[in-house]
């Protein structure tokens, strides 16, 4: 059977996942992301915090390890995330420089990857759940245009890299998302270097989106001139699980993926290939199950989906 990557290739789409650098020694997983991805980005390499843990150095070693598994096996690859409020570096402070120290974070880490990187993103999750501005050390220390900021010194570090805003819970139109759409309708009207949107779908069994509004929040964004990719897509069961729910989220899988692709989303990243490594259980309590192959590394209905979704000619 013709393998994610093949199908998706066909159709000029690139699927992939988040790669873990801890399970690149499990030659299990590596196997099966060699085969299923066409494009990879680290689950967590490529954080700030990660990157920099101590003051005034960088440590690229673990993304390194990343980045040269997907250049051997062809894979494109996307760089995530250079602000963020999470998983900054331990010993950041307000009482420090966070302007020059964001900045030459950008610069070393953007430039050092010039060329190799299809993708970054710059700026994740900067929208709070009740669709303000998030309050984050960036905010505080920098000022509201600290978004602009950012993509402007990214750009210059790396021209032809595609720059995208990333957020969770925006994959339907809905307050957030009107927000996002917004924040960058704001700054494509000042010329910033913004190329694209990333919807990280983290989607949930229970509550999944109105397939119609994803259509129109794809459309919408792209009118603006602007990619849109889905970049951390998993869908989580609550327990206990079964085969009826793992068939129901084969469907969200297959119908969001189809939705998307049909409004021209062209990259489609899952966050994790497999149950035996992803981020769920232990932030979501009470579920799991939430990515196309199982902890056995078995295809699940959710697989079967995407072959389905990204499997169907353009006609
Ligand atoms: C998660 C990783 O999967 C975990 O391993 C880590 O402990 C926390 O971060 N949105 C994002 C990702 O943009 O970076 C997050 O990844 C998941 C939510």
């Amino acid at each position: 059977m013709a393998s994610l990557r093949e199908l998706s290739e066909k159709r000029g789409v690139r699927f992939g996942c988040a790669v873990s650098v801890e399970a690149l020694d499990d030659p299990e997983y590596v196997e099966a992301v060699g085969r299923e991805c066409g494009i990879s980005v680290a689950e967590n390499a490529s954080k700030f915090g990660p990157l920099c843990p101590s003051q005034g150095s960088h440590d690229y070693s673990a993304f390194d390890r990343i980045v040269a598994f997907a250049e051997e096996r062809g894979m494109a690859l996307r760089g995530h995330a250079l602000v963020w409020h999470t998983q900054t570096p331990k010993w950041l402070g307000e009482d420090l420089p966070v302007r020059e120290i964001l900045a030459d974070h950008i610069e070393e880490t953007v430039g050092r990857y010039r060329g190799r990187i299809e993708s970054w993103d710059v700026v994740n999750e900067a929208v709070a759940d009740d669709a303000g501005m998030r309050d984050t050390i960036f905010l505080r220390s920098l000022g509201p245009d600290y978004l602009e900021w950012a993509f402007r010194i990214a750009h210059e570090a790396d021209p032809g890299c595609q720059l995208v805003y990333n957020d969770y819970s925006i994959d339907e139109v809905c307050p957030k998302s009107d927000r996002v759409y917004e924040l960058l309708s704001d700054l494509l009207g000042k010329g910033v270097p913004v190329h694209g949107v990333g919807l990280q779908a983290h989607l949930e069994l229970s509550n999944p989106p109105n397939m119609d509004s994803v259509r129109r929040n794809v459309r919408r964004f792209r009118d603006l001139g602007l990619q849109v990719l889905v970049t951390e897509m998993d869908v989580r069961i609550p327990e206990p699980f079964s085969q009826e729910k793992r068939e129901e989220q084969g469907r969200i899988y297959e119908e969001f993926v189809r939705a998307c692709v049909e409004e021209g989303v062209t990259r489609i990243l899952t966050w994790g290939l497999t149950d035996r490594y992803s981020w769920i259980p232990g932030f979501f309590q009470g579920t799991g199950e939430a990515l196309p192959l199982d902890s056995k590394m078995r295809t699940k209905p959710a697989f079967e989906g995407l072959t389905r979704a990204l499997g169907e000619s353009t006609g």
